[in-house]
């Protein structure tokens, strides 16, 4: 009797610390009172409160006209999640790589007056559950889901987009033995939306769940068979399919038959979600019940849309269970028939099904240590803010403070925590040894306080550490002081008073212990410290001064707002080039991170001649100063010895061509985006042409050198390059620079380079932004058309449809891309002094856009029924415009009758 006290007590006090519970389940009645727990009296679980799996969201009581006395206890409450667009929670202490199912349950009861049930997405972790979309206030409902666990914790994650607020009632882990369900794995799992998983039980809505199946799955009667009987077994079942779906006997023990040869019936999913792509699982169970007559025969086929399932005619066996399985996608009604054979004398029979939605598992996380470490970090300062659900991803939700990368195939890694001012009090928590990415850390003016540890400067990947403005004490680790001198690691201390080691001597421990025998030892290693630390500061100040003189440092002034790397830094930053994100020009590219954490991009240039260097720092120098929106900055250069390179600050979203060409995995851009794009693309020039005294010539204008940032923005990459890179001292006349397909003619005949050679390379990534196709297009193995030519060949026969890209879907204003393309023909005229001026450019630009957005904002007033897109003009405006075209196209026809570029 003790003992089972005793073993109740464990585990409530198990529970309600947040993990699963004897048998591994975890059982959670959102919305009680917290630590509150109590016993289910049908089911015998023991439910707990939400306390340990979530620290956001309040608790409500559903609306008395819903309370009703056979009310299960757990949903007349539920946690609903006011604040925050993602609120977690996580279930910890599990297995990874461990089977689970995982069910969240909804019964919304009008708890907030509001008459409406909230519609919100569910993920777990970082992949998507489905959509909670229940529109019937008074029923009860929840979602399973199977899957393996990725790592040793679950996050149920409740994102709110913008149609109310998010709740749950209860959350539910069953762990599954991993030979069940073998079509669930790592990049597979398997969802119940609605409840799909019945049995043939007598019609009174039933439901069988645990204890009766262990596993606790919840089947529900099924009665949507026409004119069905049911039969149920006399004799105990002998085989319920352990392995694989371990169907519990109560539930094979009833079957559904009918009067007649075919049981018929229809499913469909009822999801307001579902679609052409949905894929559904189907399992059937079948088992005899019945002791059959030696005379007669059971047998049957089982078809499912006019596919037969079985290969032989199926006859079930005596109280053994059995199953068909398979998955069918592209219905919105699925037809399921089970026909008699023609030597059957019984009709067919079928004792249980399952319909589960097939989600695959796509999303990578953030690395699994990194993450365990965030989260005891988050646990032993008790930081609240979003830290909730997996730290990097989805990357919409990141937990504010961090910097992640995110890496196309591997997990994110933290490189940067910001805890400035996060109100963090004790010691610095070891987690932090487990960010192996970090390459900054912050974590000024909070409360911490007791010493530095020791493996913070083993942090190998550390650029930056802001402790300063704590209450730390004790000696700074000779690691971090050390690194902080070889420049390695940029360290601040300051504001901490009892901190010593830099420059101060720590203060002797004030003990009251007499005896001149401890004086004796300790006076002579103090000074012995002492003077090692003098000589030890001396000898790095001396060293300090040689090195600023060697690199030039003392008058930092003259490069305003540009930085001189050392080739050794460069590898620091880029981690010893480990990720190359691109190949220009003049070499490879790749990404670093400075102190701050802010990601760069370095392009490299290797075994350069001694020649040229001076005209690159000359060069660099000068590009450093110039500053503009649309032109990507240059934070700095290198050059040391036999390497010249430049960091630009990198573009996270890649390059235009990689937009255009679909080597990216974004969605197409539409019209209105890539108007933008070339807008900004203008402006970058335009300020290259106009307010750079002497005008600065791009010589490389492609969509390969127009760079995007996280919201689409452009930016011009490489401007000067050409000059910066060149060997030669004269700018006017040069070999000419560039790239097949964007390349002036003109400067190619006479090596004459002008701002106007620049506006034929723009008018060819105009192209291609109403394309979407590469400056030479091939027509056959041997023969290729230059863009404008093809293009120039369309419009002549007034056919713009067929050269824009298609990837836009016809959604864009026929008159803004007629617009532009007569602008893009006009700024490849053959001769260059009839190009206009990026000025000019800029401002037919704006009116594209203006018309693009006039058109969109009647689109958006159309309703959605109305399928046509296009605008018409407004009228006369139209014909003005018309006109217009017609007779820019005629003078555009003999301009532009120049042999084509191959
Ligand atoms: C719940 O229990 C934990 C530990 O047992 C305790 O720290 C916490 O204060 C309790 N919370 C409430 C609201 O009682
Ligand atoms: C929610 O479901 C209803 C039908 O049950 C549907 O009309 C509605 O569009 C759905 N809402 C969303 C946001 O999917
Ligand atoms: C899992 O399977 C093994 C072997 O079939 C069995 O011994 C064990 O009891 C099963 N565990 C559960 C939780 O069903
Ligand atoms: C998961 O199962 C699916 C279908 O059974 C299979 O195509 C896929 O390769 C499996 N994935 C893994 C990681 O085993
Ligand atoms: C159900 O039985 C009734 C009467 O026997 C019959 O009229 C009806 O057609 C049957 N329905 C189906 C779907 O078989
Ligand atoms: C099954 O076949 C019938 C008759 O041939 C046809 O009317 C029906 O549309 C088919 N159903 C499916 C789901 O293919
Ligand atoms: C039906 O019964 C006949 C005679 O017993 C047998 O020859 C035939 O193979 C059976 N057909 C099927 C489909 O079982
Ligand atoms: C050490 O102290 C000096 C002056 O007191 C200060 O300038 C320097 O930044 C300190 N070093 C660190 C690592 O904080």
């Amino acid at each position: 009797m003790k003992l089972c006290v005793a073993v109740l007590l464990f585990y409530m006090f198990q529970l309600i610390h947040g993990q699963p519970d004897y048998q591994g389940f975890i059982s959670i009645d959102c919305g009680i009172p917290l630590n509150s727990t109590y016993q289910d009296s049908i089911t015998n679980i023991v439910y707990v409160s939400d306390y340990g799996f979530i620290t956001t969201g309040e608790n409500r009581i559903i609306s008395s006209d819903y309370m009703e006395p056979s009310l299960a206890k757990r949903y007349s409450n539920l946690r609903f999640f006011p604040h925050g667009p993602r609120n977690c929670y996580t279930l910890r202490s599990l297995v990874m790589g461990n089977k689970y199912l995982v069910r969240a349950s909804f019964y919304y009861g009008n708890y907030d007056g509001l008459g409406k049930p909230p519609v919100f997405d569910l993920y777990l972790g970082t992949n998507y559950w489905h959509e909670v979309n229940y529109s019937d206030a008074g029923a009860f409902n929840w979602m399973d889901i199977i899957l393996v666990a990725p790592t040793d914790y679950l996050q149920v994650c409740l994102v709110n987009k913008g149609m109310g607020n998010p709740f749950v009632s209860g959350l539910d882990l069953r762990p599954l033995n991993t030979t069940l369900y073998p079509e669930v794995n790592a990049s597979q799992s398997l969802v119940l939306v609605n409840s799909n998983r019945f049995h043939m039980g007598p019609t009174d809505n039933s439901i069988i769940r645990y204890p009766s199946d262990p596993l606790d799955r919840i089947w529900t009667t099924y009665n949507a068979i026409p004119n069905c009987t049911t039969i149920s077994a006399t004799s105990p079942m002998h085989n319920n399919l352990r392995d694989v779906y371990d169907v519990p006997p109560s539930v094979m023990q009833n079957a559904a038959t009918v009067n007649s040869s075919r049981i018929d019936f229809s499913w469909n999913p009822s999801d307001p979600s579902a679609n052409i792509n949905s894929k559904y699982f189907f399992i059937f169970y079948f088992a005899e019940l019945q002791h059959v007559p030696s005379k007669a025969v059971r047998q049957f086929d089982i078809i499912i849309n006019n596919k037969t399932w079985n290969r032989r005619p199926y006859t079930p066996t005596f109280l053994f269970a059995n199953y068909f399985s398979g998955v069918v996608q592209g219905m919105e009604n699925y037809s399921v028939s089970l026909v008699a054979t023609k030597n059957a004398t019984l009709p067919p029979i079928l004792n249980a099904m399952e319909m589960y939605l097939v989600k695959l598992i796509t999303a990578v996380a953030t690395d699994p240590g990194d993450a365990r470490a965030m989260m005891a970090i988050q646990d032993n300062f008790g930081v609240v803010k979003n830290w909730m659900g997996d730290p990097c991803t989805p990357k919409a939700f990141i937990w504010r403070g961090l910097n992640c990368s995110y890496p196309s195939a591997s997990p994110s890694e933290i490189m940067g925590l910001n805890l400035s001012s996060f109100g963090l009090v004790g010691a610095i928590s070891t987690n932090f040894r487990d960010l192996k990415a970090l390459h900054y850390l912050d974590l000024s003016h909070n409360n911490l306080s007791g010493p530095i540890p020791n493996f913070i400067g083993e942090l190998s990947s550390l650029m930056f550490l802001d402790l300063s403005s704590n209450d730390l004490s004790g000696p700074i680790p000779y690691s971090l002081l050390q690194r902080s001198q070889n420049g390695s690691l940029s360290l601040r201390v300051g504001g901490n008073p009892n901190l010593c080691g830099n420059g101060t001597s720590c203060k002797p421990v004030r003990k009251k212990i007499n005896g001149t025998l401890l004086a004796a030892i300790v006076v002579p290693i103090v000074i012995a410290i002492t003077l090692f630390v003098i000589l030890f500061l001396l000898r790095q100040a001396l060293k300090g001064k040689a090195k600023r003189k060697a690199t030039g440092h003392e008058d930092g002034s003259a490069l305003l707002g540009s930085r001189e790397f050392s080739y050794k830094e460069l590898k620091h930053i880029t981690n010893n080039f480990s990720q190359e994100i691109g190949k220009g020009g003049f070499g490879p590219v790749f990404l670093g991170y400075l102190e701050n954490g802010n990601p760069v991009a370095v392009k490299v240039r290797s075994e350069s001649s001694s020649q040229g260097g001076k005209e690159f720092l000359a060069e660099a120098q000068h590009l450093t100063r110039i500053h503009h929106k649309n032109l990507v900055s240059l934070v700095g250069y290198c050059k040391d010895r036999n390497h010249l390179a430049l960091v630009y600050e990198y573009m996270p979203e890649g390059s235009l061509q990689d937009h255009l060409r679909a080597t990216s995995t974004s969605k197409p851009l539409t019209w209105k985006q890539r108007l933008q794009i070339a807008l900004d693309a203008a402006q970058g020039l335009e300020y290259l042409h106009i307010a750079c005294k002497p005008a600065l010539i791009h010589r490389d204008v492609k969509s390969r050198n127009i760079l995007l940032t996280t919201d689409l923005g452009a930016k011009i990459a490489d401007f000067g390059l050409t000059k910066a890179f060149s060997d030669s001292k004269t700018h006017i006349t040069t070999e000419p620079a560039g790239t097949i397909g964007y390349l002036d003619p003109e400067y190619f005949r006479s090596y004459h380079i002008s701002e106007k050679s620049d506006m034929y390379s723009f008018g060819v990534v105009l192209l291609e932004l109403i394309t979407g196709h590469a400056p030479v297009i091939p027509i056959s193995d041997s023969m290729s058309i230059h863009i404008g030519e093809w293009v120039h060949e369309s419009l002549d026969q007034g056919n713009i449809e067929s050269i824009v890209d298609a990837k836009m879907g016809g959604d864009y204003d026929i008159n803004s891309v007629w617009k532009a393309a007569d602008l893009a023909l006009h700024c490849k005229q053959e001769v260059s002094r009839e190009r206009p001026t990026m000025a000019e450019v800029v401002a037919q630009l704006k009116e594209c856009l203006e018309l693009e957005n006039r058109c969109s904002e009647r689109r958006g007033n159309l309703s959605s029924n109305d399928d046509n897109l296009t605008c018409p003009g407004e009228g006369n405006a139209l014909e003005v415009e018309e006109e217009e075209r017609q007779q820019q196209q005629g003078g555009e026809i003999q301009a532009a009758a120049g042999p084509a570029m191959r």
